[in-house]
């Protein structure tokens, strides 16, 4: 399980309705019956949101039988650890078009209507790796940069009409999701959070309207100020305390 059912719940405690969407069709109405018990209405939209007119349709659909969509959560994504000359172009394609193309013609799709009626919430759920490229995963970080980037320009374009957008970044999550599939630590310097921070990061967004929520332990903060004022420092403290390792070691693993 990924980190969208615990965001779901998160969303349904708050009383919000759901639709969800992702490819597989029994796990999502697996995850629609659970999400019904909290006493909202949920329902799943298998479809594939790299096909241009499935994102269309799906907008479409979602917007018929639940009336207008007050918040999109863009959470779908991917990632492959690998050598970068391992990826082949059309991987390559998939994944931009799965994690950055996908969630900015959603949002393309939802906006007029949440603008015509002066209230909405757009979260964007990038990565930690967004803020600092790691070997291995590079494509990856370029996407969610991407996001980054993106959600701090909408969310500055749409100052003053009761629409916004945020962007969360969480680091290593352990217990359910991508990373948690490699059965590995996170390294030491980066630390692991879990997926009920990252959920809750999502509903603060939207209450508080924050910008960007940087979800992760222990010294992150610091690490991101000397960054921004070194970055050639700041690869080199990564790969001193083994984060780069870790990637390598995961993308001979996938290699296996
Ligand atoms: N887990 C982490 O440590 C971590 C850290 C930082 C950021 N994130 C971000 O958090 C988000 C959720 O990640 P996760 O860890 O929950 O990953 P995950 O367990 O792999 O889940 C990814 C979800 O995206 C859906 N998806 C993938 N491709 C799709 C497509 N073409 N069309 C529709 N749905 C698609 C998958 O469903 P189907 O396969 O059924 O389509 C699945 O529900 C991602 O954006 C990820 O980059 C995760």
């Amino acid at each position: 399980m990924g980190l969208g059912p615990y965001v779901a719940k998160f969303l349904a405690q708050e009383g919000v309705n759901i639709a969800l969407t992702a490819r597989s069709e029994d796990a999502l109405k697996d995850i629609a019956r659970d999400l019904t018990e909290l006493n909202i209405t949920a329902r799943a939209y298998p479809a594939d949101i790299t096909e241009p007119d499935a994102r269309v349709e799906l907008v479409a659909q979602v917007t018929k039988e639940f009336g207008h969509i007050d918040i999109l959560v863009n959470n779908a994504g991917m990632e492959w650890v690998s050598r970068y000359t391992d990826l082949s172009s059309e991987f390559i394609q998939t994944m931009i078009q799965t994690n950055q193309v996908a969630p900015m013609v959603l949002t393309r799709l939802v906006l007029p209507e949440m603008i015509a009626r002066g209230s909405g919430h757009v979260v964007t759920m990038a990565s930690l790796g967004g803020i600092k490229g790691s070997p291995y995963s590079a494509t990856y970080a370029a996407t969610k940069a991407g996001l980054i980037t993106w959600t701090g320009g909408i969310r500055e374009e749409l100052r003053n009409t009761g629409v916004s957008a945020s962007v969360i970044c969480p680091g290593f999550v352990a217990q359910a999701g991508m990373f948690a599939a490699y059965n590995k630590r996170a390294p030491k310097i980066t630390g692991e959070t879990t997926p009920e921070k990252v959920a809750d990061a999502v509903i603060r967004a939207i209450k508080k309207d924050i910008g960007r929520i940087i979800v992760n332990p222990g010294l992150i903060w610091p690490m991101i100020w000397l960054d921004a004022l070194n970055p050639a420092i700041m690869y080199w403290v990564l790969r001193k305390f083994g984060v780069y390792e870790f990637y390598k070691q995961q993308a001979a693993d996938n290699m296996k």
